[in-house]
């Protein structure tokens, strides 16, 4: 998401913000911005969309005598991703860039606006400029007044800020979002995470929380609760690519540990007062629609698949599910009160887009869920929701499946409010479970130490089948799908109640059921479909809250009292199996083989 690079010293300051943020384009974003303060003088710069951007309007600016300099990616939270809502944001005479949310920022405003400050920005950063400026005002001390405004923010942030009151110093705090500082000779280097200074840095400190100060010439100063605290450096690697994966062995390991995150990414800001609200849409969208058609590829079909369960359950609305490739050529009837949706992490999936043109051109309003702003689905949609999982590099997907489910199960509650198929009371219940999913995805070392350990037992066999019902049917879809991808071993996904209509035939002790028995959700059905198996001596992993006693081995999940909640947490104990029985064969996590994270061709 949001990325910070900083510099204080006497290189050319504009290449290296610019090289440092193109180093976190990874994370995703949609504008970018630097404000550079040399000789007493000011420059700032911002553009909507790449860097390449950013690049082209500072073409003509050089700024190589000693100077403080900050810049930003900003992914879109508070307000539409446009130049005035870029960071850095400027006060009368300060610049400030900064990462996470200030909690309370509304009522800060407010006093600031009643004290006759002028908001240029929709953010909730801005409020931290003029906060300084406020207190720069009453006191004439800089850092007095950097540490009066940061007493007052609350929530999480990582902040610098320059101003031509000072202007050989750099104020820098964290709280709750990362940065550091790097360090070469008497240059000094900020960033939101290591790869931007890389190559450039040689020592850093990693900010803990609380921490605050400034940078001058060659020195800073770090503070704790008003007590100075020494800066214990230690070396920077020089990996680029190691220092992306953050120590984890492949990209697709890191995704699933980041799902907690950006699960929050997914939720800002759409959901307020107990209810659901997608800023995207706009009031009259999804007035005429009586029903949803949704065309999707992989990964993305399942969350379709999964969606439909909720969007009749939830908003007592009907949902077809295709897969885009079968439905170009069918010759489907297509009714212009159904709302078109597409799913895609890439936006460039060729069958994707050529059913959503199809749809478009019989008159149906469209809709795509996409990971990826300005791609070619959410350039042809009437309308998008991004899911801000941040760029996901392993072509297995992982945290783009699970902000995909998170939009799917936010819009269903969103048509539930609005054709008033929910009571208060359910969709309260909805929207505390939604606030709890963060949770149910954090990776416990216990639980990746024993698929690490259970792993070893499941690399042979004639098959794997992984069974579940209702909206564990399309997740053991997906489990199977992600043990295919990148175990190259033979697995399926089945409805449980159905392996009796055939596939039980296969059963015996080298055929592998992994059983998604979730607790919250047709328990005692699912429980006698394992049974069945087990009878037939498969061999059986179980993944339950609820202790299995035909289990050959058992995963227990924690998170019970929501089938959302056992949704995410069993997806992540899948999305591991897959991981480690993948790293076990000594395949290639990230990139398995014949496949490509962009399916561009039909
Ligand atoms: C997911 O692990 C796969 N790599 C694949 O199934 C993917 O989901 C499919 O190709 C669709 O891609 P999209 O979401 O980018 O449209």
């Amino acid at each position: 998401m949001c990325g910070i690079v900083g510099y204080l010293g006497k290189k050319e300051k504009k290449e290296i913000l610019l090289d440092g943020l193109s180093e976190l384009e990874y994370r995703g974003y949609d504008s970018a911005g630097i404000a550079i303060i040399e000789d007493k003088k000011l420059s700032n710069f911002k553009a909507v969309g790449k860097i390449a951007n950013l690049r082209e309007k500072t073409k003509n600016f050089s700024s190589d005598g000693f100077g403080i300099a900050i810049g930003h990616t900003r992914w879109a939270t508070h307000g539409k991703p446009t130049e005035l809502n870029a960071h850095p944001h400027l006060g009368e005479y300060s610049y400030v860039v900064h990462n996470g949310i200030i909690e309370n920022y509304q009522e800060l405003k407010k006093e600031l606006q009643k004290e006759g400050v002028n908001f240029l920005s929709q953010t909730d950063t801005e409020v931290i400029v003029h906060l300084f400026e406020k207190y720069y005002m009453q006191t004439q001390d800089s850092f007095d007044a950097f540490k009066k405004t940061i007493s007052r923010l609350e929530g999480a942030y990582a902040i610098l800020l320059i101003s031509k009151a000072d202007t050989k110093t750099i104020f820098f705090a964290k709280n709750g979002s990362p940065m550091l500082l790097g360090f070469d000779k008497k240059d000094i280097y900020f960033a939101s995470s290591d790869t931007p200074i890389i190559g450039k840095a040689t020592q850093v400190y990693y900010l803990e929380d609380g921490e605050y100060g400034y940078a001058q010439k060659g020195s800073v100063a770090l503070f704790n609760r008003d007590k100075e605290v020494t800066i214990t450096k230690q070396a920077l690697v020089a990996d680029k690519t190691l220092a992306q994966k953050d120590g984890y062995r492949f990209f697709m390991e890191k995704e699933i540990y980041e799902q907690s995150d950006v699960m929050s990414d997914t939720m800002i800001g759409r959901i307020l007062d107990n209810s659901v609200y997608f800023e995207e849409l706009d009031a009259t969208f999804l007035d005429t629609i009586t029903a949803i058609k949704i065309c999707a590829c992989g990964t993305s079909y399942h969350t379709a698949l999964a969606s439909s369960y909720l969007f009749e359950r939830l908003a007592k609305i009907r949902c077809d599910v295709e897969i885009a490739s079968e439905f170009r050529y069918k010759e489907p009837l297509l009714d212009k009160n159904t709302l078109f949706i597409t799913i895609s992490q890439s936006g460039e999936t060729a069958d994707t887009l050529e059913a959503l043109k199809m749809a478009k051109k019989a008159g149906l309003k469209s809709l795509s869920i996409c990971n990826v702003d300005n791609s070619s689905i959410v350039r042809e949609s009437d309308t998008a929701i991004l899911t801000r999982a941040g760029i996901e590099k392993g072509v297995a997907s992982t945290k783009a499946f699970a902000t995909q489910m998170m939009v799917l199960w936010m819009l269903s509650v969103q048509l539930g409010q609005k054709r008033n198929t929910l009571s208060q009371e359910q969709r309260e219940v909805e929207i505390e479970a939604m606030l709890q999913t963060p949770k149910a995805l954090i990776v416990t070392d216990t639980l990746h130490h024993k698929l690490n350990r259970l792993s070893k037992r499941y690399l042979h066999g004639h098959g794997f089948f992984f069974i579940g019902r209702d909206i564990f049917y399309p997740l053991a879809l997906e489990g199977a799908l992600k043990l295919k991808e990148i175990s190259y071993l033979h697995a399926e996904g089945y409805p449980a109640g159905e392996m009796k209509h055939g596939p039980i035939a296969l059963a015996d002790s080298e055929l592998f059921t992994i059983a998604l028995m979730p607790k919250s959700m047709h328990y005692d059905k699912i429980k006698s479909n394992v049974e069945e198996l087990s009878a037939r001596d498969s061999t059986i992993l179980a993944i339950s809250s609820e202790p299995f006693d035909l289990a050959d081995d058992f995963i227990q999940t924690e998170h019970d009292s929501h089938p959302m909640l056992e949704f995410f947490e069993m997806m992540v104990v899948t999305q591991l199996l897959a991981l480690e029985i993948s790293i076990r064969l000594g395949n290639d996590v990230d990139m398995p083989r014949n496949l490509a994270k962009s399916v561009t061709v039909e």
